[in-house]
């Protein structure tokens, strides 16, 4: 028999998601004299473009698969996000990037790119290249931390001329230079060598620093310990000359290496982010990220400055394992992210790395590899127990085409289509209502632990429930033979609603040798409200995704082969027995965004 589920209200998250519109300001490349390199690569990409379009039904291209508002280098392979900063008027944004070819090197490269708007880029000089004993084979990840007078300083992880990995430090060589062309590294690099007993290829990607009460200066840097993955703690009087603290700043057992650890404060109430120099303690909560096993997990805590501690919420002890091992940004394809304070909206802005999911060897036949994440607003629930992610507001600027709907009715079974043709670059927004919430079937608990990832397996779009799958048809081709399905499906579960959420990569493309594991994830909002919202980004092979108003966030790599270019379609689609309403769906065609 079936325990009956009664619905209690509470406050719900009332945050307002729609923000002003910014008129974008326009950089003038002619200033940069990048404007020749500029038009010969635009010319060839144009071509290999049309060339790609109108082949794309009989042999693959790999062109179509281009994004064309997502961040990219020109060419070539890119990871990690580094040292993201707003600087006199100016966003900059440094990657790691291989410029020789599109699969990874150790000889990464600092690539910089600076925007006034965080969606059109133009590509500068590299800021730091593999030069020196200490950076030698390769100039890896991290931060910039401002110094007081508006100071930045680079603090980056160095492979030595012995292959050790090492801090370095690099400082602007001309301050009024808005544009920041050109990095000094600092003549006693490096700074902080691997300490005794940790493994010295394993210690890199230092955080933004922040300093404590007493005026001293404060770093996390990745690692692994006998232990497990940690984030070593470092201090400093001057920034220069940094001693290890006797612990790290956390650490979790059995997790690997931990990579590009992020350490910040957000606040108790509102949206706004905020900076260390803030203070300590009153009104914020703080995040402490780590990026192992190909996904970046967070816990919320709390920090005393004076011990060097930082405390779980889900209690001292809390190692990343468990339920879904904590928290995660993202639960599809998102890596090596890092957090920055824009002071210029008094927001925190969250970016990326989105990996491929095709092979290697097609990376190099497309000549490139890697894509940036939409910027993302990070701020902390109003329930206190998660982070909020949105795409940054500017990104509207790239909106045509408004179409919407509202109160439509989406039977059991059914497919609706809402976009024709030219639906491979667009943002839709949709909100569905849930008139028979009390239908949904219940989740059979002999799977145990209820694991999202394998539900979603199990229970792709296909398969028909009672309340979902509904959601979205995106890269859809004509017959619908290829899509990706981003959907929701309520479950009743130990006496209460669940609400799952999946990305169904299995037939979004006709190509084999592509990465289609579904992904999944549980949106923490109460069903009861019998509404659910759904963003979704779509840029020709990218997919981001951002449930219950940004409460869950997928991110997708997937590789059409029909739903190309004008032949991709948006539909709606409904998969349970059960009736949803679509109360509202608002859907646009993005333009491009210039980076060059
Ligand atoms: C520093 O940058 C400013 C602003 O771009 C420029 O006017 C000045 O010539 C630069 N100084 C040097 C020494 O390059
Ligand atoms: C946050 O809460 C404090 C104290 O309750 C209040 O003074 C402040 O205005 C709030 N800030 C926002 C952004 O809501
Ligand atoms: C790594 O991730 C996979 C897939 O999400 C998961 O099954 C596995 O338990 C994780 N391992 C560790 C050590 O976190
Ligand atoms: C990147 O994608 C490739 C191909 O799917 C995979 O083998 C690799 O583990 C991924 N790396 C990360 C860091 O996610
Ligand atoms: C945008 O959408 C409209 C209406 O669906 C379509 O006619 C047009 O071709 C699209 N434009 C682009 C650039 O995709
Ligand atoms: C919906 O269910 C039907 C019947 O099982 C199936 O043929 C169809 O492919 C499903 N739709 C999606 C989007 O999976």
């Amino acid at each position: 028999m079936e325990a009956r589920i009664v619905c209690m209200f509470f406050e719900m998250n009332t945050t307002n998601l729609l923000f002003d519109k910014m008129p974008p300001k326009r950089l003038e490349i002619g200033k940069y004299g990048l404007v020749v390199s500029f038009v010969i690569l635009l010319t060839c990409n144009r071509i290999g473009f049309v060339v790609s379009h109108e082949y794309a039904n009989e042999v693959h291209t790999p062109q179509v698969q281009r994004t064309s508002y997502h961040f990219q280098p020109l060419k070539n392979w890119m990871n990690d996000p580094n040292g993201p900063m707003f600087y006199k008027g100016i966003y900059h944004f440094f990657y790691q990037h291989n410029p020789n070819g599109a699969v990874f090197n150790s000889k990464m490269v600092w690539a910089h790119s600076i925007s006034y708007d965080l969606i059109n880029w133009v590509h500068l000089n590299h800021a730091l290249e593999p030069t020196d004993p200490f950076d030698i084979n390769g100039c890896w990840s991290g931060s910039v931390s401002f110094l007081p007078e508006n100071k930045p300083r680079i603090l980056y992880t160095g492979i030595d001329s012995s292959s050790q990995q090492v801090q370095n430090l690099a400082i602007p060589a001309n301050y009024s230079d808005p544009f920041l062309e050109k990095w000094r590294k600092f003549s006693q690099n490096p700074i902080i060598a691997p300490p005794d007993g940790l493994e010295r290829n394993r210690f890199r990607d230092p955080t933004t620093a922040w300093q404590g009460p007493d005026g001293e200066w404060r770093v996390a840097i990745g690692g692994q310990t006998s232990y497990g993955g940690a984030a070593m703690l470092y201090r400093s009087e001057d920034f220069v000359r940094w001693h290890q603290f006797r612990f790290p700043l956390y650490s979790s057992q059995d997790s690997g290496t931990w990579e590009c650890p992020d350490f910040y404060p957000v606040m108790l109430n509102g949206t706004n982010g905020i900076g260390f120099s803030s203070g300590f303690g009153v009104g914020v909560k703080y995040v402490m990220k780590a990026s192992f096993n190909s996904s970046d997990h967070y816990t919320l805590g709390s920090y005393v400055p004076e011990k060097e501690k930082f405390t779980s919420d889900y209690g001292p002890g809390f190692d990343f394992k468990g339920i879904n091992l904590g928290l995660r940004y993202d639960y599809g394809k998102f890596y090596a992210s890092k957090t920055f304070y824009d002071s210029s909206q008094k927001r925190r802005i969250l970016w990326g790395w989105v990996n491929e999911s095709d092979s290697r060897q097609d990376d190099i036949n497309k000549g490139w590899s890697g894509l940036q994440a939409i910027p993302r607003k990070i701020w902390l629930s109003k329930t206190g127990r998660q982070l909020i992610q949105w795409p940054v507001k500017e990104i509207k600027m790239l909106r045509r085409n408004h179409f919407s709907l509202h109160h439509k009715e989406l039977r059991g079974r059914s497919t609706m289509e809402v976009l024709g043709g030219s639906a491979s670059q667009v943002d839709v927004e949709v909100s569905f209502e849930l008139p028979y919430l009390e239908e949904a079937e219940s989740v059979d608990t002999r799977w145990g632990v209820l694991d999202p990832q394998v539900l979603c397996s199990k229970r792709d779009a296909s398969v028909n429930g009672r309340v979902g799958p509904f959601g979205l048809l995106v890269l859809a081709s004509n017959d619908l033979s290829e899509h990706t399905a981003i959907y929701f499906h309520i479950l009743k579960a130990h006496n209460r609603y669940v609400v799952l959420m999946c990305s169904d990569q299995s037939r979004s493309s006709f190509r084999k040798e592509v990465d289609k594991t579904a992904h999944g994830a549980f949106v923490d909002i109460d069903p009861c409200y019998k509404k659910i919202s759904l963003r979704t980004l779509v840029d020709h092979s990218i997919v981001e995704s951002f449930g219950g108003k940004g409460k869950t966030c997928i991110t997708s790599r997937v590789y059409p082969t029909l739903a190309v270019n004008n032949n991709a379609r948006l539909y709606a689609f409904n998969n349970g027995t059960q009736t949803v309403v679509i109360s509202s769906l608002k859907a646009w065609n993005m333009s491009n965004a210039e980076i060059k």
